[in-house]
């Protein structure tokens, strides 16, 4: 059976574009494979803390000082296991201050943990995620970073995202992308539609 891990990090809730292009995504995947499990992540109404020394201390064999803790290395260990678990990972993931919401940010180190999801051998860094896993990004941004834009120099969102999981293995990355959405009602209207209709043409 099919799994799909379906992430959302905007802060928007019912005004958010990316957490409305990832549910259309969801049911144009579930179409695609009818029966999928599904894991959910709302990173904003459930997320994880930040890294901290005494989480660090764990790794490093220390005690659990709290529960608190402890439930937030568990939380950090789900989220390694979703991604083992899933053969479709979907990431909803605007861009805030030229970069991913801290939130999500929170995720990502939490799911790069070396000896799990990556090691360094003698070519360098691996990624240890099974092969054949699909991502789907959709990626929102207020401004426009594509093209000839003079705002190309601060895109630290897509080409972070694509690198950080590319990093654990994760190297199938299709991005559905809303930009502009901040520059007028019309451009942003454009800018859905065109990821609508990128969305409704997936194959697989
Ligand atoms: C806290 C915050 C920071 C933002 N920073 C940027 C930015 O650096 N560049 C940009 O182009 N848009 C920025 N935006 C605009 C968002 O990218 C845009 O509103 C997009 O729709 C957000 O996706 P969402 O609707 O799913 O939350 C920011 C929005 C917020 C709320």
């Amino acid at each position: 059976m099919t799994t799909i891990l379906h992430i959302d990090s905007s802060i928007l809730g019912g005004y958010s574009v990316s957490r409305t292009l990832t549910a259309d995504i969801m049911a144009k995947e579930l179409a695609l494979h009818p029966g999928a499990r599904v894991i959910r992540r709302d990173l904003v109404a459930d997320g994880a803390l930040h890294l901290s020394d005494a989480h660090l201390a764990v790794f490093q064999g220390g005690a659990v000082t709290s529960p608190a803790l402890g439930a937030d290395l568990a939380i950090g260990g789900a989220y390694i296991d979703d991604l083992f678990a899933a053969d479709i990972i979907v990431i909803g993931a605007p861009m805030y201050n030229f970069s991913v919401p801290s939130q999500l940010k929170a995720w990502i180190d939490r799911v790069c943990v070396a000896g799990r999801t990556f090691q360094y051998g003698a070519n360098g860094a691996e990624g240890l995620l099974p092969k054949g896993k699909k991502v789907f990004i959709a990626s929102t941004r207020g401004g426009i970073y594509t093209g000839d834009s003079p705002a190309a120099v601060l895109e630290h969102h897509e080409s972070y995202l694509r690198g950080v999981l590319g990093f654990i293995g994760l190297t199938d990355v299709t991005v559905i992308r809303a930009e502009g959405l901040n520059l007028g009602d019309e451009p942003k209207a454009a800018a859905i539609a065109q990821a609508k209709s990128q969305i409704a043409a997936l194959a697989a």
